[in-house]
């Protein structure tokens, strides 16, 4: 691109008084006159925060990116946007997904940056941070943080996927609470994020099937000093791909996402995926349904040996050959042609890779399981569609069952009663979730992944079917439906089941039928009240008024689209 058409020459390559403005200033952090010469102004969009731990390491990252930005002529300029962390942000970090992705829109547009480099880690900075810049366009490229080194506890490996064994251990009474807290040192043991394939890794191998990173950025641990490599080798990039006029619209075609869902696919990636692609596809204009995702996964087995799904973890996939042994291995059924940021094809990237564990990473002949990573079903209890993970079930038998509902109106309910003694359930039923969808409990937290009643786990029984409008972790596993939609809160039929209520879940044949009649229905609907949400004011209640359902990828209904590079108002 020529210097003239540089961003950033509206304000650092004027004269007189707003000249003097946009270059005195920054000229207190002691940079040299020609730095404002006309170089590529690339704005690294940084999420550190303290309060994001897998994030926690990003300003070092960030050194690395600025390396290679210096030694390809361009100008790096850091800058902080809102960083969500996992474990700490309450209700769920997911309902500020769509205000840090305005936050990050907004910090490129209005400032002067040519092309971003995106420092992406624990699972919400990837898809706000993504959405943000999508809705601007203008030449960028992401940095995964990296997964943490796998966790060594009592001589086994561990990652957070064993969180969920460890509470539920803790709950029957086998482990303490020291073991416990033993066990938290032992499994978040380096820098970087979840070591399993849940929404982190889920979200670094999205962009990098994308064709948004260089190839390799999903699986290098972060505390490999290939992550540190792979950042400055980006930062060298992002100056060409400025000088090459090279935008996120070109990358992000409907054609890259369809290699993105097959290959979420093929990895076993957490249910998440799908809200955030959904939600990235509309910002940047490319039209995906529910559909694309079933039909696309139908034909996909499971190639990737990592938990929730599998035994291994992220350092093992990096060491096995990363990404690009998948797509190697995809690239008969991918468009291999689609462009990635570093201008070369999806087929030619993975030209050379080589799978060094086959325990790891296996091939389309012998999968690692033949069920696929993601199912869409869809019947009248998800008018819309709701989405399961049949790779994460621990009993395939329900992948096809008839039960019971025993209901649960809402997360209260549901602590409230779920180890009651006189809880009438067995393992034969069906545990259904209400009112945790992205309006009902703002955000729609991570709770689809019940757990089972007291009495039930005493028996030795590890899965049960489990139904909500909620979402599940990544990290989470077990025969789960979630994100139905429409979801109780506006009114969707899952509002109107009750206990008793025979259900059939039929993975095979893609369907969730709630098996009671139309008029039973009618008259349940009538007497139907909408919650009183109880928020009025502040982003929260922006937030219910404008939330998509999740089919639509959760975005916030004005955010769809989006304004371009232009600022909104040049004032001079
Ligand atoms: Fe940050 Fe899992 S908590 S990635």
């Amino acid at each position: 691109m020529g210097e003239n058409k540089l961003r950033s020459r509206g304000w650092f390559g004027k004269s007189g008084k707003d000249g003097f403005i946009y270059r005195a200033w920054m000229k207190n952090q002691g940079y040299p006159a020609d730095e404002f010469d006309g170089r590529p102004v690339i704005g690294i969009c940084n999420t550190f925060s303290e309060l994001t731990p897998c994030n926690g390491h990003f300003r070092e990252l960030a050194e690395s990116v600025k390396r290679g930005v210096w030694e390809a002529g361009g100008f790096p300029l850091e800058f902080p946007v809102m960083s969500l962390g996992e474990t700490l942000i309450k209700p769920t970090a997911m309902l500020y997904r769509n205000l840090a992705s305005m936050d990050v829109e907004e910090s490129i547009r209005a400032n002067p940056i040519d092309g971003v480099v995106l420092l992406c880690g624990c699972d919400k900075t990837t898809p706000s941070l993504v959405m943000g810049a999508a809705s601007v366009d203008i030449p960028t490229i992401v940095v995964s943080g990296g997964p943490m080194l796998t966790g060594r506890y009592r001589g086994t490996n561990i990652g957070t996927s064993d969180v969920w064994r460890f509470s539920e251990m803790y709950r029957k009474g086998e482990i303490s609470q020291e073991e416990l807290t033993t066990a938290e040192a032992c499994m978040c043991r380096s820098n970087g994020h979840c070591a399993v394939m849940g929404t982190a890794s889920t979200m670094a191998c999205m962009v990098e099937s994308l064709g948004l990173t260089l190839p390799e950025n999903a699986a290098i641990p972060a505390a490999d000093s290939r992550r540190k490599v792979l950042a400055h080798l980006s930062g060298r990039r992002i100056v060409q791909m400025v000088n090459e006029d090279l935008r996120m619209s070109q990358i992000l075609t409907k054609e890259a996402f369809e290699n993105a869902i097959m290959l979420n696919a093929a990895i076993g990636g957490s249910t998440n995926f799908v809200i955030h692609l959904l939600a990235i596809a509309g910002r940047i204009g490319v039209d995906l349904s529910l559909d694309h995702f079933n039909d696309l996964c139908a034909k996909i087995p499971l190639l990737l040996n990592l938990q929730p799904s599998g035994g291994y973890f992220m350092e093992d996939f990096y060491y096995a050959g990363g990404l690009p042994v998948v797509i190697k291995e995809m690239i008969s059924l991918l468009h291999k042609d689609v462009i990635t940021v570093n201008g070369k094809t999806m087929a030619e990237n993975s030209s050379t890779a080589e799978c060094y564990n086959p325990e790891v990473i296996a091939t389309l002949e012998e999968p690692v399981k033949n069920l696929t990573g993601l199912a869409v079903v869809r019947g009248n209890l998800c008018e819309h569609g709701a989405v399961i993970k049949p790779s994460a079930s621990l009993n395939p038998a329900l992948m096809k069952h008839r039960g019971r509902a025993v209901v649960f109106e809402d997360i209260d309910d549901y602590k409230h009663r779920l180890d009651d003694p006189d809880l009438d359930v067995d393992e034969n039923c069906i545990l259904v979730l209400k009112n945790v969808g992205p309006k009902g409990y703002p955000g729609m937290p991570e709770v689809g992944n019940m757990s089972l009643p007291k009495k039930i786990l005493a028996k030795g029984i590890v899965d049960m079917i489990r139904i909500s409008d909620g979402r599940m972790s990544g990290t989470g596993f077990g025969t789960v439906v979630l994100h139905v939609s429409p979801e109780a809160a506006v009114g969707g039929t899952l509002a109107l089941v009750q206990d008793g209520d025979i259900i059939e879940l039929d993975v095979e044949n893609r369907k969730l039928n709630l098996e009671v009649s139309d008029e039973e229905l009618n008259n349940r609907r009538a007497y139907w009240k909408p919650l009183d949400m109880g928020y009025s004011r502040g982003y929260v209640n922006l937030h219910i008024n404008h939330v998509m359902q999740a089919h639509e990828g959760a975005d916030l209904d004005f955010l769809r689209g989006g304004s371009g590079d232009k600022v909104t108002r040049d004032s001079h």
